[in-house]
């Protein structure tokens, strides 16, 4: 077992450099399965998520070959077997070899997918997809076995603007028959990487970051290459900490658009900070306004920014809020900032915030990946030592986050227990 141990207060000085989306990364890698040869993923990003990919790649007999952050993936062996339960839970993204192994081969066995504990997170939109599609799906336990005879075109239209779902019925219909429409669909950034790297392949798909995506099937996809996009939600937990301690930090290899509901928020609450390019410079904001701040779907301010928002909500001068809308479960983080010596009211998924706060370092616990990096946000900002346990989750997002925030002066160590 690993913590994380934090002496705060020191200001962040220097260069963060900025890796591949972890929510691009963990669909680029199963849809590299979907060609018909070999194909290369730069910029994959170095996490623990993208190991459990690598070993569910590895469990269907395709060959991995790494050499840094660039990877190949070679699917001419793969063999359709069952992905084991202890493979699944592993993470969400274990999902999306749903969508590509019914595509492929019209048959596929796997288990509900893991992931962090911030809600009950169904997977009843991808299901319905594929069933439209002309898919039967039987579910045994935790067992799904999705079969078609043949999978053809639909208009979908999901209920939600899941992100999940709309990049999974598009593996399922790149080579269907027919035409695909998904309406409603999720407009994230990540989404239009995935489409890239399909039409790359020989996928004919339009609509990508709209609410209407149309994929043609085609016969079949060869192999190709894609650069991971750069990671927004690593950038903005980086950005905030600038807003925080920042003296001069420079958070580079960011494409700042993808950034903009954070960055408005930011000139709402005062925070002075320089774009230039795909960089932007961050100071430390002496005197933060208070602001109301809700998750929404993409382009709206995004829920796995809304916990390490929070702690810059603790420093406002005033009363803010901080209301989460896409997960029932996104407030584990809140009893350890309060531990900490935040004021916080918690009504259901709204959170009231009272500051500006003076932070106490204490033991505390991540109970989930974006809660663990608040945390840690929280930790840098207090007084005295943090320690955080269950750093796992943390370490399945946020790559080499210890040794990128030691080297712009953060006091900051993992240690064994
Ligand atoms: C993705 C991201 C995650 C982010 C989320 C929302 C990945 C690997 N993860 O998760 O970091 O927080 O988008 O931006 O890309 N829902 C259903 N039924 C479904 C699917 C989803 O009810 O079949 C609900 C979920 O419970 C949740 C909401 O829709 O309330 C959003 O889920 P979704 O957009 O699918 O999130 P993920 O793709 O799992």
């Amino acid at each position: 077992m690993e913590r994380i141990i934090i002496d705060g207060g020191y200001p962040l000085s220097g260069t963060i450099s900025i890796g591949g989306a972890k929510n691009s990364a963990v669909a680029l890698i199963p849809a590299a399965l979907l060609a018909d040869g070999m194909c290369t993923i730069k910029n994959v990003p170095n996490i623990t998520d993208r190991d459990a990919l690598f070993d569910i790649v590895k469990w269907l007999n395709c060959d991995i070959h790494q050499d840094g952050s660039v990877i190949k993936i070679d699917s001419s062996n793969l063999k359709n077997t069952l992905i084991s339960q202890e493979l699944s839970v592993k993470l969400r993204a274990s999902y999306y070899f749903m969508g590509v192994l019914l595509s492929k081969y019209k048959h596929v066995e796997i288990y509900f997918p893991g992931g962090c504990n911030i809600g009950s997170r169904p997977i009843d939109l991808h299901l319905k997809g594929f069933k439209k599609m002309g898919a039967k799906v039987t579910k045994r336990g935790h067992k799904y076995t999705i079969d078609a005879e043949e999978l053809h075109g639909a208009e979908i239209n999901l209920d939600f603007a899941s992100v999940g779902a709309t990049i999974n019925i598009m593996f399922a219909s790149v080579l269907a028959e027919g035409t695909t429409i998904i309406k409603n669909a999720a407009k994230e950034v990540e989404i239009i990487n995935i489409m890239d790297f399909l039409n790359k392949m020989g996928a004919d798909i339009t609509g990508a970051g709209t609410d209407t995506i149309v994929i043609n099937g085609v016969k079949e996809l060869h192999g190709t290459e894609i650069e991971v996009i750069p990671d927004r939600i690593e950038a903005g937990t980086y950005i905030l900490m600038g807003a925080l301690l920042g003296d001069n930090l420079k958070v580079e290899g960011i494409i700042p658009e993808h950034n903009e509901a954070l960055f408005n928020k930011l000139s709402e609450m005062g925070v002075k900070y320089q774009i230039d390019g795909h960089s932007v410079i961050l100071n430390k904001c002496e005197h933060l306004k208070p602001v109301d701040v809700k998750t929404l779907v993409y382009p709206g301010f995004p829920t796995d920014l809304g916990q390490p928002m929070s702690v810059l909500l603790t420093q406002a001068e005033g009363v803010c809020t901080m209301e989460e809308t896409i997960w029932e479960n996104r407030v584990g983080h809140y009893p350890y900032l309060q531990k900490m010596g935040a004021d916080i009211k918690l009504d259901g998924l709204k959170a009231t915030i009272k500051g500006k706060a003076k932070l106490k370092g204490t033991d505390i616990n991540a109970t989930d990946l974006r809660g663990g990096a608040a945390l840690i946000l929280a930790g840098l900002i207090a007084e005295g030592t943090t320690t955080i346990s269950d750093i796992d989750y943390i370490l399945r997002g946020y790559e080499n986050i210890i040794h990128k925030l030691s080297n712009v002066g953060a006091k900051i160590k993992i240690e064994q227990i």
